[in-house]
């Protein structure tokens, strides 16, 4: 029998982090009404770069509403290793970066974590020098940084890159960096986020022209501002940033994971069940929430930072783009892809922005879905049910799918890969516990034949977002 082989596992979202160096699978029964509420958690991508924000200040920071994810938790790790003291009291994070020992950040962890790299930006501008290894490749496709070298740059930085790392210091005998124009060839978030942050300290002012709009870059501005900083126009395509000679004290608050959000309003809608979302920001979900009716599941608000999601009977086909905030979201391409394959005729997902991101294709077709994808694109034919199986989770937006097709699907999922959800999901199976969904994370024991049916994949230090 199968469930001879296995144990159940703790399901706290610290053990999640734990867990997920272990053999666990989740199991997951398909076809459970959901019912009740769900209080979404902090932003895992502005949690990333606040925490490196945090070392622009020589006092010490609060964080609060900080997520419980093996992501946070390796940034943590980075953060320690050049000096800085963390504690952590439920999702207060306190972080004291008055004596930053470091200004090399370790290879091994930047490795794992690709927003690691937003330390390059804190750590110039505080100390005049950064030593941070790149953050390679990853699973789902190149992700460079040059936009993020040619800013710094452009701000009178001296970069390198020897031997895999990128060496940084002020150059010309300064001691800040110079604020300079800087147009960005594409929005990116990361790169619009560590020009932002360097910029806070520079001598002068800088001009971000073509930034990232996203929520998580509003964030760090304002998390920047409660700490003194001088930055008008985040959430437009040009920010603003007068340099201050340092930055002081903040406690602040951090927004909630719209893509956590939106995933449960998936989940609502997929498995045809009304659920309210607790502690959301509605605005940051308009691209996906107008999808959603287009669908044929309706969103409703429910006062300011609620949202219920009401399911229609039948659920028709539609395309969809990934495209820079406010367009629709690349996290949640994957997600709503298991919504499209249940959803009454052809739909074309477009991923314009990351060249790899459509490995849950394969998996979804495992359960019954009929999805071709041709370059960039998948075409998914609306098929009436998916049916449970032991599938692979290749990347972190990936595993969403796989839950919420294991959610909708007749019979059992497995899902294996479980590392990638820890990374960016606080507590994802308690939460779908709580809504009533039949789940369970279950650790596989070392004796033979306890190997799930499915090949695991060569084991990739990369990340994804
Ligand atoms: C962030 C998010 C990730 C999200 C992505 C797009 C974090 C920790 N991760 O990733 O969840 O999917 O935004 O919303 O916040 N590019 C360059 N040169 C650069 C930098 C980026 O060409 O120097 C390109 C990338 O290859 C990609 C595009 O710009 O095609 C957008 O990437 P970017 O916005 O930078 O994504 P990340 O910040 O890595």
């Amino acid at each position: 029998m199968e469930d001879t082989a296995i144990t159940p596992s703790t399901n706290t979202p610290t053990s999640n982090a734990q867990a997920s160096g272990g053999e666990s699978v989740l199991k997951i029964w398909g076809k459970q009404p959901l019912q009740g509420q769900v209080k979404i958690s902090g932003a895992k991508n502005s949690a990333l770069v606040l925490m490196a924000g945090a070392l622009l200040c020589g006092e010490d920071c609060r964080l609060r509403n900080v997520p419980s994810l093996a992501d946070v938790e390796r940034m943590g790790e980075i953060l320690s290793a050049l000096g800085v003291k963390l504690e952590r009291h439920g999702d207060v994070l306190e972080i004291d970066s008055k004596h930053i020992g470091q200004s090399k950040a370790p290879y091994e962890l930047v490795s794992q974590l690709r927003a690691s790299f937003f330390v390059i930006g804190p750590l110039l501008a505080r100390l005049g020098v950064a030593r941070v290894p790149l953050p390679g490749g990853c699973a789902i496709g190149a992700r460079p940084v040059d936009l993020h070298v040619r800013g710094l740059q452009a701000m009178g930085a001296d970069v390198q890159i020897e031997h895999g790392t990128v060496n940084a210091y002020i150059s010309g005998g300064k001691r800040r960096l110079q604020g300079a124009k800087i147009y960005l060839d594409v929005p990116s978030v990361g790169a619009t986020e560590t020009l932002m942050m360097a910029a806070t300290l520079a001598e002068g002012e800088t001009i971000l022209e073509n930034a990232a709009q996203e929520p998580e870059v509003v964030d760090l501005a304002n998390f920047c501002r409660a700490m003194g900083a001088k930055i008008r126009g985040a959430g437009t395509n040009t920010i603003v940033i007068a340099g201050v000679p340092n930055l002081h004290s903040a406690d602040y608050s951090i927004i909630p994971d719209r893509i956590e959000a939106g995933t449960f309003l998936m989940a609502g809608a997929a498995t045809r069940s009304p659920i309210t979302l607790t502690s959301v920001i509605p605005d940051h979900l308009a691209a996906v929430i107008a999808k959603l009716r287009v669908i044929g599941a309706d969103v409703v608000e429910e006062g300011t930072n609620r949202l219920r999601v009401v399911p229609g009977v039948e659920y028709r086909a539609t395309d969809i783009k990934t495209l820079p905030y406010p367009g629709f979201p690349t996290d949640l391409q994957a997600p709503i892809m298991t919504l499209l394959t249940l959803c009454e005729g052809d739909s074309v997902i477009t991923e314009t922005l990351f060249e790899n991101r459509l490995g849950h294709v394969p998996e979804l077709n495992r359960m019954g879905a009929d999805i071709r994808v041709k370059g960039n694109h998948a075409i998914i034919r609306g098929v009436p049910f998916l049916s449970g199986a032991p599938v692979m989770a290749t990347d972190l937006r990936a595993s969403a799918a796989l839950v919420l097709a294991g959610l909708a699907a007749e019979g059992m999922t497995t899902i294996q890969g479980l590392h990638h959800m820890d990374r960016g999901y606080d507590d994802l199976e308690g939460k779908l516990k709580g809504l009533g969904a039949k789940i369970q994370r279950v650790t596989l024991e070392e004796e033979p034949g306890a190997a799930p049916a499915v090949a695991a994949p060569e084991a990739s230090l990369l990340t994804s977002p």
